[in-house]
């Protein structure tokens, strides 16, 4: 391939695949199927290998780049970030539309109502269509420049869509970062399986995504953004189209490619204000995103600009903030739960209460600090909450029903499980707070905490092995690391209060099946901190057997991609722990299976080993994909376009000009029959 034809073909690439994750991002209707787009994505990969000088920024191959960075940068926002005052009530909103008529009597007003997203603040600052900052909020004036973690999230366009020469030069665009409410149970259900701490709602958890400071960690954390404002906007071009009004922002956001918020509503009066926020308040909960309220905006720009803002708010717009579902209840009393990588978290003991459809009688209280900053006290009445699906938590303490019997709590110096001193530990990113931790791992209750892990359905997977079960298993000493089931005998198993000794050779049975278990269950299992099984699938598909992945060094885990310095640390930290080592050896004695078959062997063995493929036109036996799969099962690979380098150009019915290629080439053309014949030797 010429230069130039490189380069044309790259141009065309980056333009289709931003269309599909225009369509796939933003519109969440794709129009082609992932694999399809996979392969756009990895010509595109392999065309910017060839010729490095076509990356641009704003390829799409760009949006995970870089080293992560020593800090954020800070940024000035040309127009200053402000916030929304609050109300709580319809009075306060009837206060604030008297405000605004006294101050344009007179005129017309028409507002328009939209969900107020309970996200991260965020701009995106364009220049020349293109992006060239990305920043938190700040206090306001100055923020974090996050541009590197912004461009991680797809639905953000690296280049504005639509005629460039019709948008200002300088364009900001204000809106919220979040996270869905299924990418939120996702995260932390991962978290909670790797040993990290959990964030506390979807909004934590995206703010604390946005401070990481590797770029490719925050790629693989499900981060989204809507766009509903504007910062600075400068240069306006004789072919700009700037909107005069709130509703036509949002159109003209949506035309440039952006996500705007799942539904606004033009309101002409007060009254359709307030069936507008009684009719978001009833579909709120079906949107991807946490809503806390609804904003409340005057539609025109011209009478926007009239009334300014005070030092903090616009007097333009206000919030109108939902109650959250809240009950009350008596704190019995607090116990104290240890986790399996050691850490101390206070629970509520609840007199049970009814709140958001199901009955609750246990609540976190986060830590130690949480319960003190809130004057918690074991006997007070205390509110709880439950935003969305996210675990209740004590939010506070009605103090007019405080009797003065109640006790403070003292958070245990000792771990309530084994005795040990416990110590500080600084938190991970979003949670506020430092945890205490037990230090000692043979503390039973990380014991049972990482065999229950070991045994759970994500890792390997082994039957009976509940809470119980190894709980008993743990006490009465039989177990000790998870390598010890695999040294269990019938007799003990069905020695143990309520096991027959069915069950028990059931649980054995199963315990005996795990040894085959895949290579990545295996990792996953060991229940090293920030190793999910995501990431243990990845590790698997480039390691191949279990040694490979703890014997590497920390710079090779992170030349994996997805794979951050804090993950490679932490692997490299745990295999350099003489415990674990010998825990490793004793797995290897027990016969668990160390290979990984998720690693394709490169460079590949079998007929096909060393040899590229092309595929023009259609075959009449097979698919595509199923001749591509059938080309890697015999080692060979498959390209998408001809070169010196491809050994043979497999022609179908109707061949595209990759045929002429071949032929221009000299490079050796099969038809379907000679193909298949190839197959079979
Ligand atoms: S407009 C000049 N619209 O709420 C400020 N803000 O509590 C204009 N927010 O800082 C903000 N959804 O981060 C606006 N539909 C929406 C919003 C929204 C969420 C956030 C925003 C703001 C905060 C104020």
């Amino acid at each position: 391939m010429t230069f130039q034809e490189a380069k044309a073909r790259h141009a065309k690439l980056v333009e289709e695949i931003r269309k599909h994750d225009y369509h796939y991002y933003v519109l969440a209707k794709p129009l082609i199927s992932d694999h399809e787009y996979d392969k756009l994505y990895r010509e595109l990969i392999e065309l910017e290998k060839k010729f490095p000088e076509l990356i641009t920024p704003d390829s799409p191959t760009q949006r995970v780049g870089g080293a992560p960075l020593p800090e954020f940068k800070p940024h000035q926002h040309a127009v200053p970030m402000l916030s929304l005052d609050n109300t709580y009530s319809e009075a306060e909103v009837n206060e604030f539309i008297n405000r605004v008529r006294r101050m344009l009597p007179g005129e017309k007003l028409e507002w328009v109502v939209e969900p107020k997203i309970d996200g991260v603040a965020v701009t995106l600052r364009y220049e020349n269509g293109r992006l060239a900052v990305g920043a938190t909020r700040g206090d306001g004036f100055t923020g974090d420049d996050i541009t590197a973690n912004l461009k991680t999230i797809r639905s953000v366009p690296l280049v504005l869509h639509g005629d460039l020469d019709a948008v200002p030069t300088v364009l900001e665009v204000r809106g919220e970062v979040y996270m869905t409410r299924q990418g939120f149970e996702r995260l932390n259900a991962e978290r909670k399986a790797a040993g990290e701490e959990l964030f506390a709602n979807p909004r934590n958890a995206a703010a604390g995504s946005l401070k990481l400071l590797d770029p490719r960690e925050v790629a693989n954390r499900p981060l989204d953004i809507v766009l509903y404002g504007l910062g600075q906007v400068a240069g306006e071009r004789p072919k700009s189209k700037v909107p005069s009004t709130q509703l036509e922002l949002l159109d003209w956001l949506k035309s440039l490619g952006f996500k705007t918020p799942e539904r606004a509503w033009f309101c002409k009066s007060e009254a359709e204000l307030f069936d507008a926020i009684a009719e978001l308040d009833k579909v709120r909960r079906n949107f991807p995103y946490e809503t806390d309220g609804a904003v409340i905006k005057l539609n025109s720009f011209d009478q926007q600009r009239r009334l300014g803002a005070t030092a903090k708010a616009p007097r333009w717009a206000i919030a109108y903030k939902y109650a959250a579902e809240q009950a009350q209840t008596k704190l019995k009393g607090i116990t104290v739960q240890v986790g399996r990588t050691g850490t101390l978290t206070p629970v509520a003991e609840l007199e049970p209460v009814f709140l958001a459809g199901s009955t609750i009688s246990r609540a976190t209280l986060h830590n130690e600090d949480y319960i003190r900053e809130k004057d918690i006290r074991i006997g007070d009445t205390v509110i709880i909450e439950k935003a969305g699906e996210v675990i209740p938590a004590v939010v506070g303490v009605v103090l007019e029903k405080r009797t003065g019997n109640e006790t403070v709590f003292k958070f245990p110096k000792t771990c309530p499980e084994c005795g040990s001193k416990v110590v500080k530990e600084q938190t991970a990113d979003a949670t506020e707070g430092a945890a205490w931790r037990c230090p000692n791992p043979d503390c039973p209750a990380q014991i049972r905490g990482r065999i229950e892990h070991w045994c759970s359905r994500g890792a390997m997977d082994i039957e009976g092995a509940g809470e119980v079960l190894v709980a008993q298993l743990v006490k009465t000493g039989l177990v000790r690391d998870v390598a010890d089931l695999y040294n269990l005998k019938l007799e003990q198993v069905a020695a143990l209060e309520r096991m027959g000794e069915k069950s028990a050779r059931n649980f054995l049975d199963s315990v005996e099946a795990s040894k085959q278990r895949d290579m990545w269950r295996v990792l996953y299992g060991l229940g090293i901190l920030h190793v999910g099984a995501g990431v243990a699938k990845t590790l698997a598909r480039h390691f191949a057997t279990l040694d490979d992945v703890l014997n590497a060094s920390a710079e090779e885990l992170t030349r994996v991609e997805d794979v951050g310095s804090v993950i490679a640390n932490s692997i490299v930290h745990w295999r350099n722990q003489e415990r674990n080592k010998k825990l490793i050896e004793k797995l290897r004695q027990a016969g668990i299976n160390f290979k990984s078959s998720l690693y394709s062997a490169r460079p590949a063995v079998g007929p096909f080993a060393g040899k590229t493929f092309v595929l023009t036109g259609t075959l009449s036996s097979m698919t595509r994909e199923e001749a591509t799969a059938k080309i890697e099962s015999l080692g060979g690979k498959v390209a998408s376009s001809v070169s010196k380098k491809t050994d043979f150009v497999v022609a179908g019915a109707d061949p595209g000009s990759k045929l002429d290629k071949a032929r221009q080439l000299g490079v050796k053309v099969i038809n379907e029959s000679e193909f298949l014949k190839m197959c079979q030797t």
